[in-house]
């Protein structure tokens, strides 16, 4: 294989054989081809896309880069969730326990932020202590005893997508379906799952901002997956404003404690959890029908059980062992809080929502390089939702900055993201769409 063949072909519109796929991601693996390579490399498939064989060799070449976890004896089936990746999205921090409250293991295997959308090992690195590279026997140990636990990859785990992934996120490669199939599946076939169930996110603040585009890639992270014998379906939902009320990282666990101690709703937010859960109980096979599974989560979620196996995966993985009860005294809390008032009276209609998550990382709560550190206290709270009603003056939303000069670059940001219209408006439904 000679690295620059593969690229020219790409670069030309060409089909790449498999083997070629495998010589290429295994050099790209042991570090034998330069970063200008992969990035080459990565913005050819952007323009001229992937076969679904190419795809499927591109995904497979990338697990088998590293270590295939296998789960035998655990006694339980074994799932997981992923999404495409979002602004205010914590599902996973308050799914995951609900899921493995009824039953189903989840070795969770998640990401950093990317791009401009936030990611839930960064996150849980608010949580003082919160090891997110515990050794793999320590994982397996954790998934065991707890039910369930969210961990970063590992260099054994999908190594080739580890590089890959960080090229992508500072060449602007990352919307691309064949790449983002083959970086998520890759990490999840590796995680030795049974059953996974999608994300896919659609609108102004995910990668695919289209309904079409979202089912092509929903489309083809399902077909590859199911070839590859993890069973697998994918929910298509809506990404046209922050997804909880609030977008940064402590501020996100935060929101999750409240959920679930059973003190912050949100419709949508409390829509997607449950149906994400019943999807996955189903896919793993504990519940027959998403009627059952929506009643097993929500005895989940309001006997307190998910905050308890939170609780618990926290202290296995090196947080407080009080987190549940005192996690007000244990998140990193913003010097600067303050009210970001609406300039009008009206109706919330639209919120640019891409640029609500660059108003985070320009708070310091994302990067900019990929070793950026990042400031966990930062981001906004009390976001309001699209329809909601809103008096000139009145806080459309929080933020939350590590001094005044952040905290007035931040609101000036956040305002120019929100429309307030005369009007009432209907918000769009927050699941468009299931691909099976
Ligand atoms: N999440 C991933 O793990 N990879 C991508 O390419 C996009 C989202």
């Amino acid at each position: 294989m000679i690295p620059q063949e593969v690229i020219r072909m790409k670069r030309n519109g060409e089909s790449l054989p498999p083997a070629e796929i495998y010589a290429f991601i295994k050099a790209l693996a042991e570090n034998r081809i330069s970063e200008g390579q992969v990035a080459a490399f990565a913005m050819a498939v952007w323009f001229n896309g992937m076969s679904a064989e190419e795809t499927v060799a591109l995904t497979l070449a990338m697990r088998d880069s590293g270590d295939v976890m296998r789960w035998d004896g655990l006694g339980k089936p074994v799932g997981d969730k992923h999404s495409t990746g979002g602004i205010g999205d914590n599902v996973s921090l308050m799914l995951a326990p609900i899921v493995a409250a009824c039953g189903v293991a989840v070795p969770m295997i998640s990401g950093r932020g990317l791009g401009h959308t936030g990611g839930t090992l960064d996150k849980l690195e608010s949580i003082p202590g919160y090891d997110i590279f515990p050794t793999a026997k320590r994982f397996r140990a954790i998934v065991e005893q707890v039910g369930y636990a969210i961990v970063g990859q590992t260099g054994e785990i999908a190594p080739a997508d580890k590089r890959l992934y960080a090229i992508r996120d500072v060449t602007a490669t990352v919307d691309s379906v064949p790449l983002i199939t083959g970086s998520i599946l890759s990490k999840k076939l590796a995680a030795g799952l049974q059953s996974l169930t999608m994300d896919v996110k659609t609108g102004n603040g995910a990668f695919m901002e289209s309904l079409q585009d979202a089912e092509i890639l929903a489309r083809s992270i399902v077909d590859v997956a199911n070839g590859a014998g993890v069973k697998t379906s994918a929910l298509i939902t809506d990404m046209n404003q922050p997804l909880a009320d609030c977008a940064g990282n402590a501020v996100e666990v935060a929101h999750a404690m409240q959920f679930l101690s059973g003190n912050k709703g949100g419709t949508r937010i409390h829509e997607i959890v449950i149906a994400f859960a019943s999807h996955m109980l189903v896919n793993a096979g504990v519940e027959g029908s998403l009627e059952a599974a929506d009643a097993a989560a929500e005895r989940a979620l309001g006997s307190g059980r998910a905050l308890e196996l939170f609780g618990q995966m926290v202290a296995a993985m090196g947080g407080p062992k009080d987190f549940v009860e005192n996690w007000k005294r244990h998140l990193p809390v913003a010097p600067v809080i303050a009210p970001i008032a609406a300039t009008a009276p009206g109706y919330v209609s639209a919120y640019k929502t891409r640029n609500v998550g660059l108003a985070v990382i320009g708070l310091g709560g994302g990067r900019l390089k990929p070793d950026d550190a990042i400031d966990h206290r930062t981001g906004f709270t009390e976001i309001l939702p699209i329809g909601q009603r809103v008096e000139k003056g009145q806080p459309l939303a929080f933020v939350h900055a590590a001094n005044e000069a952040d905290a007035a670059r931040a609101t000036g940001a956040f305002l120019d993201c929100v429309t307030i219209s005369e009007m009432p408006v209907e918000p769009a439904p927050v699941i468009l769409k299931l691909i099976s």
